[in-house]
């Protein structure tokens, strides 16, 4: 018997929509869908770079169709008119990666207590993070159920199981993914059968757009923190962008098609080590 190998893995036809789409994770898991064969959307903020990349994962994937559109992941009318734009366009959404989100300085406490953080600044990145996650959801998931089938990946971290300084907010948006990630994958299989799968990625430290500058000193060493994380990292580096690709494929794609409700932490063990 033929249990079918690397083709379980094949994105070919399926229509993939990814939050965050320029972003660096956003980036590198929209090109490694394209490259299985999805064609796929880039959404961001900025239309022209969302086209930018868009035009870029075409040429370089060889076959498949992408857009690029603009919309706020916290926006409902926003994500409704991208949705109508991708079904216009491709008729069908398959998967959902809501890699749109980050940290929000203002709403940090590295050097002060947790107390002197205004309301409004918990409020943003808890609304960057977590609304950002499920509005898109919401309204992309409801074109996938209807036709019972689908596949959605969000993006939590490390702060939604581990205390991490400074980022209170960040982290109890990230530990309500992961519920709502559990949630929803029980929900919909009931509701709409097996074929609507929801899953997540819990990625360690990698160097992005949104935490270069807590990450990196200005002439590129790192900082305390970074020192501190990688000492608490037994692969002892941080992560390559590109090594979250595979396991966001492996969980779009039909190799997944048992898996359901499960955070897949990427962290190069750090999260399972005790520190002794
Ligand atoms: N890097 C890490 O070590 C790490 C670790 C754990 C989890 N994560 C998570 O991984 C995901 C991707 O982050 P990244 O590290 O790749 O950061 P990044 O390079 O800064 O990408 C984030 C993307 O989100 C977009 N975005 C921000 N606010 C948005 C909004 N309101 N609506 C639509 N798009 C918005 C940004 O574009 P615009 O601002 O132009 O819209 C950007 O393209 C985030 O959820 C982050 O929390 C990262």
């Amino acid at each position: 018997m033929s249990t079918g190998g690397s083709q379980q893995f094949d994105l070919e036809g399926r229509v993939a929509v990814v939050t965050g789409g320029y972003g660096v994770l956003g980036g590198v898991i929209a090109a490694g869908l394209a490259e299985a064969g999805a064609h796929t959307v880039i959404l961001g903020r900025d239309k022209e770079r969302s086209e930018r990349k868009a035009t870029v994962i075409r040429e370089e994937s060889g076959g498949v169709r992408t857009l690029g559109l603009s919309a706020d992941v916290t926006n409902e009318e926003q994500l409704r008119i991208a949705c109508a734009a991708t079904l216009d366009a491709f008729g069908r959404v398959d998967i959902l990666v809501n890699a749109a989100g980050g940290n929000v300085a203002s709403a940090r406490s590295d050097d002060r207590p947790v107390f002197d953080v205004g309301f409004d600044a918990f409020d943003e990145v808890v609304r960057l993070n977590l609304h950002g996650t499920v509005y898109p959801t919401l309204v992309f998931g409801d074109a996938m159920a209807a036709r019972n089938s689908g596949s959605i990946v969000n993006i939590s971290s490390m702060a939604a199981l581990l205390a991490i300084s400074g980022v209170s907010g960040y982290s109890v948006a990230k530990g309500a993914i992961d519920n709502f990630t559990r949630w929803l994958s029980a929900d919909v299989a009931r509701r709409h059968g097996p074929e609507m799968r929801v899953n997540a990625i819990a990625p360690g430290f990698f160097v992005t757009q949104q935490n270069r500058d807590v990450l990196l000193n200005e002439d590129g060493t790192f900082t305390d923190r970074s020192r501190t994380i990688l000492a608490q990292t037994p692969a002892g580096r941080f992560g390559r962008p590109e090594e979250v690709v595979g396991t966001a494929v492996w969980l779009c794609s039909d190799a997944a098609s048992f898996v359901t409700g499960v955070v897949v932490p990427i962290d190069g063990g750090f999260s399972v080590w005790s520190g002794v």
